[in-house]
């Protein structure tokens, strides 16, 4: 039998960060296909989210190089995404932070844990100095998960969403290496 032998990029031994594996799909579209996550995320993100879509993201992912979007992993377990994107050209030293959970993870701590994770290695790992995301006014969990991590709220995009056709100011959070 094939064992399947996962890549982490960073763990404390309750939640590692991994690369995802075709393994995952299934979890991830099950997970995906929540219009309670799809509220908080970018259009992009799709909704529903069918199978298919956990496949044609993977084969995006595999054409990366170096990957950018990761695996949480509670207890052994596929739970979620979490990404970091460095920028171009003068941002090149700063990342783009974005993450899901599936619904029946909530109010665990996880997230905080999987952002303190890829937040250390990003800075020790990849060289980078300022990690930034934008989260909708409306997600205060999100708001939640970058204060418990050391994020400070450095900006109000106002009036910066048009999400489901409703204007949302965006609060925009970054930790820099200290
Ligand atoms: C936002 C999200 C990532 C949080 O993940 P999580 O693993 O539940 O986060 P944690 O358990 O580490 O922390 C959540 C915190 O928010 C708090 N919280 C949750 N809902 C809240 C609410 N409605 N009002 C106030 N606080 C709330 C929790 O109590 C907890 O804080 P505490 O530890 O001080 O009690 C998860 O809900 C999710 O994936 N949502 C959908 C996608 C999304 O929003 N992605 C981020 C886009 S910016």
């Amino acid at each position: 039998m094939k064992t399947e032998i996962k890549t982490v990029i960073t763990s404390n031994g309750e939640v590692v960060i991994r690369e995802i594996e075709n393994s995952d799909l299934q979890l991830l579209a099950k997970y995906a296909n929540n219009p309670k996550v799809a509220i908080n995320l970018r259009d992009a993100f799709p909704n529903p989210y069918a199978l298919e879509d956990a496949i044609r993201f993977k084969e995006a992912i595999d054409k990366q190089n170096p990957k950018t979007i990761y695996a949480i992993e509670f207890k052994g377990e596929y739970v979620g995404n979490i990404s970091l994107t460095p920028g171009t050209d003068v941002y090149r030293r700063s990342a783009e932070i974005g993450y899901f959970i599936g619904e029946p993870f909530w109010n665990m701590g996880i997230m905080s844990k999987a952002v303190d994770l890829i937040t250390d290695w990003g800075f020790k790992a990849l060289g980078i100095v300022r990690i930034y995301t934008g989260v909708f006014e409306y997600n205060i969990a999100s708001q939640r998960v970058l204060e418990k991590c050391g994020f400070k709220k450095e900006a109000i995009f106002r009036k910066s969403i048009c999400k489901n056709n409703i204007i949302y100011d965006e609060i925009r959070y970054s930790k820099v290496k200290e």
